[in-house]
């Protein structure tokens, strides 16, 4: 994996940054967004124990995981403005501004580490998923999701990202493939992969479009 492109990941922020201080409204895009998780997250909860301890890592002001039953912790490192301008829509839990790169929680103490659209957003997308599996139990269950990106749209971003000519937000694109590829380097089992299908992208064309694969994982 590349070194990590900090200034890269801070425009990407500040992106991200303005769209939930200015642009997105967070029941508005629960609403229309949920029914692309449902099924999704009706089949994480198939899964978990009882009262589990539940890590929402890249969790944005819209916290999915305030669906799923648990003891919730939300870390974004963009919380503090979430919390600022978001407070009163974020759901009950603990909200803590840290990058998934550094969580600031125990070794094996969540049963679910749950963490969709974010990995993609982050500075060290290994980094963060070795994290998530640092803090996952044994035995425990891992839900991640990205963007999925056809192939030639990767290797278009990284064209654009070279010459430093894009405000996308993903610092990093992924195709399913080399998505799926993440887990074994940071020995993580897959268990199933939920395909989520399409997500919003301007084009009409089948083969261009993007995806969002989940993926359900363990520790091996
Ligand atoms: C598109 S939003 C998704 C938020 C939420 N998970 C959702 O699906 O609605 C991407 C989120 O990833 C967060 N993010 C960016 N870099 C991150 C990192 N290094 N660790 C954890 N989260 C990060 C951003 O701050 C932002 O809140």
């Amino acid at each position: 994996m590349s070194e990590p492109n900090l200034d890269r990941w801070r425009r990407a922020q500040d992106h991200e940054r303005t769209y939930w201080q200015e642009r997105g409204d967070v029941a508005k895009i629960i609403a229309r967004r949920k029914p692309h998780y449902e099924a999704a997250l009706a089949r994480i909860a198939e899964l978990l124990p009882a009262d589990p301890v539940v890590a929402d890592v890249g969790s944005g002001p819209t916290c999915w995981t305030r669906f799923l039953p648990g003891r919730k912790t939300y870390l974004d490192p963009l919380m503090a403005g979430y919390r600022e301008r978001w407070g009163a829509m974020l759901p009950e839990g603990t909200p803590i501004a840290a990058a998934g790169e550094a969580l600031p929680l125990r070794d094996g103490s969540c049963d679910l580490v749950f963490s969709v659209n974010a990995l993609d957003h982050s500075a060290n997308p290994e980094a963060m998923l070795r994290e998530c599996a640092r803090i996952a139990r044994p035995g425990g269950l891992l839900a991640i999701s990205v963007y999925a990106h056809p192939p030639v749209r990767v290797l278009i971003g990284r064209l654009r990202d070279a010459v430093g000519f894009t405000d996308d937000p993903h610092p990093h694109a992924f195709t399913r493939r080399s998505f799926l590829e993440l887990f074994g380097r940071c020995d993580l089992e897959i268990m199933e992969v939920l395909d989520l299908g399409s997500v919003s992208f301007r084009t009409r064309i089948g083969f261009l479009r993007r995806t969002e694969p989940l993926v359900l994982a363990r520790p091996t």
